[in-house]
């Protein structure tokens, strides 16, 4: 029997990637898992492969900064499942630029996904997951917390108040009696589209980006199951005494020193 049976989960950014590998492994552990993204066509196609494998998973449309979205896909979760026990806040963007080529607008739109967007599905979930019982959130945040480049200079602000909400999320939730646990994970380097791209830019070609790749212990960059199992670990009871933590999965990167150029240390 897996360790989630009976648990509901939303996988926000599920159709591919890290927020895909995550549905997987929830999904593997037993889970009802509702894939929550933009991207219809991979996000059903996801939702049905895995349904053909005897697991059971759906799709619904949501835009993480759409407030109505929210509502509608927790009220749908309830009304069809019955309950509501897990939401990865996975989706997220990035944008590799310094603090003087970034515009404003590039900022407004980095934290409407990735710091408004959680805030959204924490308020939408937090009275559904007290209906049920508890709950476990996850909030997808990224090694720069600590890993400082200049183009992660809007990324990196993003992940680290999204870090800190979740915190402060945890320590009401814990102090108000809820049962509901709130933590983020903080990946290094992973084999996604968001680093490797699609076709056309990507990311990990940059020149500061290749560098650091480089400068990973374990010397190779993390692949997406490797988070799929993380999120298992923080959304089962296998971690019950877990709450406002900050897990690191990088390849021992975030505590190697780094000069002007990683590549050279
Ligand atoms: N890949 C890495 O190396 C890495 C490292 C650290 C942190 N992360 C974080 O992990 C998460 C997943 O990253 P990934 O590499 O899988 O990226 P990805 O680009 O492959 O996938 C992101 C998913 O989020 C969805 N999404 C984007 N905006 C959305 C919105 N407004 N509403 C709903 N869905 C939306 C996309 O459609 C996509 O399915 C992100 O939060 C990212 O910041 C990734």
């Amino acid at each position: 029997m897996g360790r989630l049976e009976g648990k509901t989960a939303i996988v926000t950014g599920g159709a591919r990637g890290l927020g895909g590998a995550a549905v997987d492994a929830l999904a593997a552990e037993g889970a009802v898992v509702v894939i929550a993204d933009m991207l219809d066509e991979a996000g059903a196609a996801r939702a049905a492969k895995l349904n053909a494998e005897g697991r059971k998973a759906e799709y619904v449309h949501l835009d993480v900064r759409d407030t109505a979205n929210w509502a509608a896909l927790v009220s749908g979760v309830v009304a069809r499942h019955g309950r509501l026990d897990i939401l990865v806040n996975n989706a997220g963007i990035n944008a590799p630029v310094t603090i003087e080529d970034a515009t404003a607008e590039q900022f407004r739109a980095i934290l409407e996904v990735n710091l408004i967007g959680p805030f959204l599905g924490m308020k939408a979930v937090i009275p559904a997951m007290r209906a049920s019982g508890g709950g476990s959130i996850i909030n997808m945040a990224s090694n720069s917390t600590q890993m400082v480049l200049p183009l992660t200079s809007l990324y990196g602000a993003s992940k680290s108040a999204l870090a800190n909400l979740t915190k402060s999320t945890a320590v009401h939730c814990a102090q108000r009696g809820y049962n509901i646990r709130v933590n983020s994970i903080h990946p290094g380097a992973h084999e996604t589209e968001m680093l490797l791209g699609n076709g056309g830019a990507k990311p990990a070609d940059i020149p500061q980006v290749r560098s650091l790749i480089n400068a990973i212990p374990m010397g190779r960059m993390g692949k997406p199951s490797e988070i799929g199992s993380v999120v298992v670990f923080l959304a089962s009871e296998d971690s019950s005494y877990m709450t406002a933590s900050e897990l690191f999965s990088d390849g021992g990167l975030t505590v190697v020193s780094f000069g002007a150029d990683p590549a050279q240390q």
